[in-house]
């Protein structure tokens, strides 16, 4: 990464983020209305990808007040297929769409996990595709990866946000967070691996974190 990237990269997330939930850039980049706390070249990113894809079901984890979520939930109407299956521990005022469903409490919670077994059970073998942005602790970040991560179909991707803080550019001393958690994660399950393409735009808040699962497992060590 130039210097240049990384100091702007710096800059905007500053100030994306001054006045955290307040008055940042965050709290200013709205889709359809609604606070979405992405860096719109990701959004574009997410858009190919998911018209590569093609998925059935879209799990996202950490919904925040769902910009992202409708979001991805437009794309799949243009698609005319899929659901999102979206979590967060908190109750908030949310879009309503056909083609998304909602589900309160933490992502590692079993009634959680069950609810989302049973809507992947309900779209055959469509590609599943997996969103995490919540906890961006590290324990909590492998916890869910191992959670989820077996949802995500071979070719399809397991998309890992924020891996930028902890000095990635940005954040340096946040402590280990969502990249080091997928360092963690990738060595554990060599099937899924960063697809470095999906940087190309030189900013991005998830360096090393759009996961792709490989279509075929690599053999055990
Ligand atoms: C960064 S925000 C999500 C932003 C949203 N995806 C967007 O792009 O606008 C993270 C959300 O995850 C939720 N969250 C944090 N830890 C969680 C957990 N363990 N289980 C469920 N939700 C969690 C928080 O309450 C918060 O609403």
């Amino acid at each position: 990464m130039t210097n240049i990237v990384r100091e702007f990269h710096r800059h905007y997330y500053d100030a994306a983020c001054s006045g955290n939930y307040g008055q940042g850039l965050h709290s200013q980049t709205l889709y359809h209305g609604i606070e979405t706390h992405k860096c719109p070249l990701d959004l574009w990113i997410f858009q190919e990808i998911l018209t590569e894809v093609q998925p059935g079901l879209v799990i996202e984890l950490g919904t925040y007040l769902g910009g992202s979520t409708l979001f991805v939930a437009h794309q799949l109407q243009l698609h005319g297929r899929g659901m999102i299956v979206s979590i967060d521990n908190r109750e908030l005022p949310r879009p309503s769409h056909n083609q998304i469903r909602y589900l309160t409490g933490l992502t590692t919670a079993p009634n959680i996990v069950e609810a989302v077994s049973e809507s992947i059970a309900t779209i055959g073998d469509q590609p599943v595709l997996v969103i995490h942005d919540a906890d961006h602790r590290y324990d909590q970040v492998l916890a869910d990866l191992e959670t989820y991560s077996p949802f995500v179909t071979p070719g399809s991707y397991l998309i890992v946000e924020d891996t930028h803080v902890n000095g990635h550019p940005v954040l340096n001393g946040w402590g280990p967070g969502p990249f080091e958690a997928v360092q963690e994660f990738c060595k554990l399950n060599p099937e899924f691996q960063p697809d470095r393409s999906r940087e190309k735009f030189f900013i991005t808040y998830n360096p090393c974190g759009y996961l792709r699962r490989s279509l075929s497992e690599p053999a055990s060590a």
